[in-house]
């Protein structure tokens, strides 16, 4: 496969995919990465390592209608015939004509167990805040493929870590970012394994 990583921070788990890439335990090429954002880490990554990168917001492309500028999308995507779609903390909504094109081919994760503690605002560390505060005792991660509402994509994969006493949203973070690098790669493994 040709995947098209989207992402918008630190790129971890854009990482951790490139790095089950370059040790073959998959079998798909990271052909493109996408980034609303040209500082982000996730851009170093990519051109630390040859990868063909995008910058694409919606205020470079102010002038256009909302189906122009889905048609910037799809046109990197096809340029890179690229065949799924696998976002890394990409922190904006899918444009609707992408997400019909890649039905089924846009997959996303998320640092808690959904359906709980999703939708719009929860990302990133607001997710782990929000668990602490709820007092829950588990969370975790959730794999997904991507539809038109936040978070609510069918979901392939979940697995759990413990909320301990006296964590605070950083030492959660980290056990689940921990679980986010272990399986996301799986996942897409799994992926490759039905034909895509
Ligand atoms: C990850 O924890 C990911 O689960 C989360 O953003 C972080 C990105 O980290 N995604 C969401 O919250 C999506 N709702 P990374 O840039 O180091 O991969």
């Amino acid at each position: 496969m040709n995947i098209c990583i989207f992402a918008s921070g630190t790129g971890s788990n854009f990482n951790a995919i490139l790095k089950a890439v370059k040790s073959k335990k998959l079998n798909s090429k990271i052909s493109l990465l996408i980034s609303n954002n040209p500082e982000c880490g996730a851009v170093n990554i990519a051109k630390n390592n040859n990868i063909d990168f995008e910058n694409i917001n919606r205020k470079k492309y102010s002038e256009l209608t909302d189906k122009q500028y889905s048609g910037v999308f799809l046109k990197a995507l096809k340029k890179h015939d690229i065949d799924l779609i696998v976002l890394c903390g990409y922190m904006k909504m899918i444009e609707k004509e992408v997400l019909k094109k890649y039905k089924n081919r846009i997959i996303n994760i998320h640092p808690a167990l959904l359906p709980s503690f999703g939708g719009k605002g929860m990302y990133g560390i607001n997710v782990h805040k929000a668990v602490i505060a709820a007092g829950v005792k588990v969370s975790g991660i959730t794999i997904h493929y991507v539809n038109e509402n936040y978070d609510e994509g069918k979901i392939i994969f979940q697995k759990c870590c413990e909320v301990k006493e006296d964590d605070d949203e950083y030492s959660l973070q980290k056990r689940v970012l921990k679980l986010e690098h272990r399986y996301y790669w799986e996942v897409v493994r799994s992926l490759e394994n039905l034909g895509f």
